[in-house]
């Protein structure tokens, strides 16, 4: 007998990577972890394939008092979190306008701030094609839905023409219109958008006949590049018009490599008072009746190594090492399948590398008879570079080409 209410979502039998990962994890305990490459993982891994943990995190976690731990937070966080992520946000830019932050169990509460804030039900959200699943998830679970346009055109730029036709179809039948856009190092393909990309989706924005609420989901900021170049698109979300509101869906989780400290936030930044101020009462009021306040210690933690410059500069220092880390896999995975014949779906930098397919679920299960584990999108294959090592990029990188060309 069932007693579930589907409302309409879909809910899954099996989630596809939990059960991915639990095949490479029986492979992993029967063959050992040298043979068996785990390209399923969403969180970073050293090259022995074990959980990057920062030793200048910990160090701040070690400075916690038991009432860090204990105490309720305010629903926005406290004040040291709040400068800490505007810290962590901008950097050296100043935001010209109105600035409002409200904490989130990770960035995945961000999407819920953003969703259930700034749609009505019935709506339509507006994001790229290629996108991380719980985008869709998320709208669904509102009683929205999700409405694409596509990322990349035939030469594998950046489709605006499309995100404009996109745009124009929902602002004739909606007054305001969510865009969520993941750059930089997207989730799955790796892309950032590039200055003129950006420039693109302002002018298109701005040409918009109905409000428009513009996500900025930086989840994987940190890890995308130098910190001043992959935030040099910043000044630029000044030129938007007064018709759209910017929000950016902060994630602590890959920043202080601490995924499971659940710690985000949604930032607004408003042309007016009244604008961050309705922001911060409306999203306060879906924390309190979802999740209610957030990790205490997790804002505490950030509150310290933002507000200690050689603290900060420790865990810079010691991200810069993993990053670069990151960003040498990434070239190395790219440039073995192209010298093999095959191109990926355009790709920057971070987490994971996307190959396109028109058979994904085929090609993953011969990886697997190859003790390669990656998981099937519906029109390609993602590798998490993030959780294999070089050495183990080259192997998948030339399974796949094998496969592919
Ligand atoms: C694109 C994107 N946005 C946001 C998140 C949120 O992550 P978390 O809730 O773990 O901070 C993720 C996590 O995988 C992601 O891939």
């Amino acid at each position: 007998m069932g007693f579930v209410k589907e409302n309409n979502r879909t809910i899954p039998k099996e989630d596809k990577v939990f059960a991915v990962s639990g095949r490479a994890k029986a492979a992993i305990a029967a063959k050992g972890k040298d043979t068996v490459v785990d390209a399923t993982i969403g969180a970073l891994l050293d090259d022995n394939a074990e959980l990057v943990v920062m030793s200048s995190v910990m160090e701040a976690i070690g400075m916690l008092k038991p009432a860090d731990y204990a105490a309720y937070a305010p629903i926005a966080g406290v004040p040291e979190f709040k400068e800490a992520v505007q810290k962590a946000l901008f950097a050296d830019y100043a935001p010209k306008g109105h600035v409002a932050v409200c904490a989130t169990p990770g960035g995945t509460g961000c999407l819920t701030h953003a969703v259930a804030n700034y749609t009505n039900k019935g709506d339509e959200v507006l994001t790229h094609d290629w996108c991380w699943a719980n985008y869709k998830g998320i709208a669904d679970e509102h009683g929205r839905s999700l409405k694409t346009f596509r990322f990349f055109d035939e030469d594998g730029n950046f489709d605006s023409a499309d995100l404009k036709v996109k745009l124009d179809e929902l602002a004739a039948k909606q007054d305001q219109v969510l865009l969520m856009i993941n750059t930089p190092a997207h989730n799955p393909t790796g892309y950032s958008l590039t200055n003129e990309d950006w420039d693109k989706v302002i002018n298109v924005v701005n040409a918009a006949s109905c409000k428009v609420v513009l996500f900025v989901d930086i989840a994987y900021i940190d890890f995308a590049g130098e910190p001043d170049e992959v935030r040099s698109f910043l000044p630029k979300l000044e030129g938007l018009g007064t018709h759209v509101l910017v929000l950016f869906g902060y994630s602590a989780s890959k920043t202080l490599t601490a995924y499971g400290m659940r710690c985000g936030a949604t930032v607004c930044l408003a042309k007016t008072a009244e604008e961050a101020e309705e922001f911060t009462k409306a999203v306060g009021y879906t924390s309190r009746s979802t999740w209610s306040n957030c990790n205490r210690s997790a804002q505490v933690v950030m509150g310290k190594i933002y507000s200690d410059d050689a603290l900060q500069a420790k865990v810079d220092e010691e991200r810069r090492m993993y990053r670069d880390m990151l960003l040498e896999r990434g070239r190395i995975f790219e440039s073995t399948l192209k010298e093999n014949g095959v191109t990926p779906v355009p790709f920057t930098a971070g987490f994971f590398i996307t190959i396109p397919s028109d058979k994904p679920d085929e090609v993953c299960k011969k990886l697997e008879e190859q003790d390669i584990f990656c998981l099937a999108l519906a029109k390609g294959i993602r590798v998490s570079i993030a959780s294999i090592s070089k050495e183990k990029c080259v192997k998948c990188a030339k399974a796949l080409a094998d496969l592919l060309k």
